[in-house]
């Protein structure tokens, strides 16, 4: 399959590649860094996923070799804990700029070009933030909100194209996303999941494999926390 995964420098996105690239599928990644010579299979862009000149680039880069695209990752995305009284509009312009129009411009583009095969499966990355509605994380939380409003009414618009759109929704992962936040808030955050641990890459991917299956064409719209959130 040819598989595109944003924000695959690193962390979750990178793991995903690895997972992909082992099974011998194509992978495309991208990132604001660059990566050389990962692995025969893989061609890394470096862009921003807000920027849509840059996205439209890289899918006319795709389409031209491959005339096709099976997998769209929307794995890219930046986080920050801060009071809402301690934000700055920067910060929620970054944010949404990366979490949401990001994943809504990958999504576009992508379903232009699944569209012409009359099939493609797009995954987007929501957090338990969200459900749980935590304090700290009202800018994170409501971008990944945004979402997962996308996901269920892009599901809707793009099912007459054989596309399928989901969401899942980590709980913490050790990444650099999380790295800075406090160990007392950690543990505070865990105590609220039915299974209170960290989850790990495996369990990631685990719901990926199960959404992009051919077998799975008729799951879609659906928004999957780990950890019994
Ligand atoms: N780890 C967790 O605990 C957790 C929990 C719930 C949900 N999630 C979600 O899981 C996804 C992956 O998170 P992670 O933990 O793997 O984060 P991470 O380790 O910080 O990696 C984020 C990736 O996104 C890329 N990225 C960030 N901003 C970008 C931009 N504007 N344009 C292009 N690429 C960009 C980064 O590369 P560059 O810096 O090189 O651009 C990096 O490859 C995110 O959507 C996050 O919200 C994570």
């Amino acid at each position: 399959m040819i598989i595109l995964i944003t924000g695959s420098s690193r962390g979750i996105g990178r793991y995903l590649a690895e997972h992909y690239l082992s099974q011998g599928h194509i992978v495309f990644g991208c990132s604001r860094s660059t990566i050389n010579n990962y692995h025969k299979n893989y061609s890394h862009t470096p862009l921003d996923v807000a920027d849509e000149k840059a996205v439209k680039k890289l899918f006319s880069s795709i389409r031209k070799k491959h005339h096709k695209l099976d997998v769209l990752i929307n794995n890219a995305g930046i986080a920050s804990m801060n009071h809402l009284l301690l934000t700055p509009v920067k910060t929620l312009e970054k944010i949404m700029q990366t979490n949401f129009t990001g994943t809504f411009l990958f999504c576009r583009e992508a379903a232009k070009l699944m569209k012409k095969a009359n099939t493609g499966r797009i995954v987007n990355f929501t957090t338990v933030a969200k459900p749980l509605n935590l304090e700290g994380e009202a800018i994170y939380a409501a971008s990944k909100a945004a979402v997962e409003s996308l996901t269920k009414i892009s599901a809707k618009e793009f099912a007459p194209l054989g596309i399928t759109v989901n969401a899942i929704g980590p709980t913490p992962i050790d990444t650099d996303l999380i790295k800075n936040v406090p160990e007392m808030k950690m543990q505070q955050l865990i105590a609220k999941q039915a299974i209170a641990k960290k989850g790990s890459f495996e369990d990631v991917s685990n719901v990926i494999d199960f959404y992009i299956k051919p077998q799975s064409q008729f799951i879609t719209g659906q928004i999957l926390y780990l950890g019994g959130i």
